[in-house]
């Protein structure tokens, strides 16, 4: 089963004094989801976006927000972040202790499940909850910052999970990937099966090209 290939834009490294104009040529260049990295300070160490922020994009645009929340006890505060139809909410296997109830509690409030596992979690924890995922995401670099370099087992973790995952029974689950996807590491990680890319500085947000180009060549990277 062939999934379409999807660029999700790591908000987190876009022009914040420019955002209106970068939103409108994101859309116009057809991005599929904006990637929404929420952190804590404690699952890791740093602090990012905000709730305010996700609503202010609701209004902002139709562009199906992508939730990447790196914060702990996930179950606990998912009420404070607003959940549109389309969008996609991922939490993280290592922050969850009731991780199928806190996947159903997703569904219900009306958005699509993503587990995310960090580079050292096995693949193995997938499979009680494989009914309940509309998506896993492999983060191909320990989750925190930007500008990190691949860590390189992840990308043959990419083509175990999409095996995994196959095997099971379910092709229609996708597989996102976070963590320095540049044109040249999309490429390799849309060969071993993943559909959805995280673009931030390595990539879409690099210091060379224009927002446009760089769609444009990610397009090409993945296709
Ligand atoms: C963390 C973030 C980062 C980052 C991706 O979850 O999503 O991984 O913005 O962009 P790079 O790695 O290219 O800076
Ligand atoms: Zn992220």
């Amino acid at each position: 089963m062939e999934l379409k290939k999807q660029i999700s834009p790591s908000l987190m490294c876009a022009d914040f004094l420019n955002l209106g104009d970068e939103l409108k040529k994101l859309e116009d260049g057809g991005i599929e989801y904006l990637h929404i990295d929420i952190m804590d300070g404690v699952f890791v160490q740093n602090y990012t976006l905000g709730t305010d922020f996700i609503k202010k994009l609701h209004k902002a645009t139709k562009i199906p927000l992508d939730i990447h929340l790196m914060i702990t006890n996930p179950e606990t505060k998912l009420d404070w972040f607003e959940i549109c139809e389309g969008d996609y909410v991922a939490v993280h296997y290592e922050a969850c202790t009731h991780l199928q109830a806190v996947l159903q509690t997703i569904k219900r409030k009306g958005g699509k499940t993503m587990l995310a596992l960090n580079p050292g979690t096995p693949l193995c924890v997938l499979e009680e909850v494989l009914p309940d995922l509309d998506a896993v995401l492999v983060m191909t670099v320990n989750p925190g910052f930007a500008g990190q370099k691949l860590i390189p087992q992840t990308l043959d973790k990419i083509t175990r999970c999409r095996k995994l995952l196959d095997d099971a029974g379910y092709p229609g689950i996708e597989i996102e990937c976070d963590g320095n996807v540049s044109f040249e590491n999309a490429r390799k990680m849309s060969d071993a099966g993943a559909n959805i890319f995280v673009a931030g500085t390595s990539s879409l947000y690099a210091k060379d090209g224009s927002l446009e180009d760089n769609i444009a060549k990610m397009r090409d990277a993945i296709k």
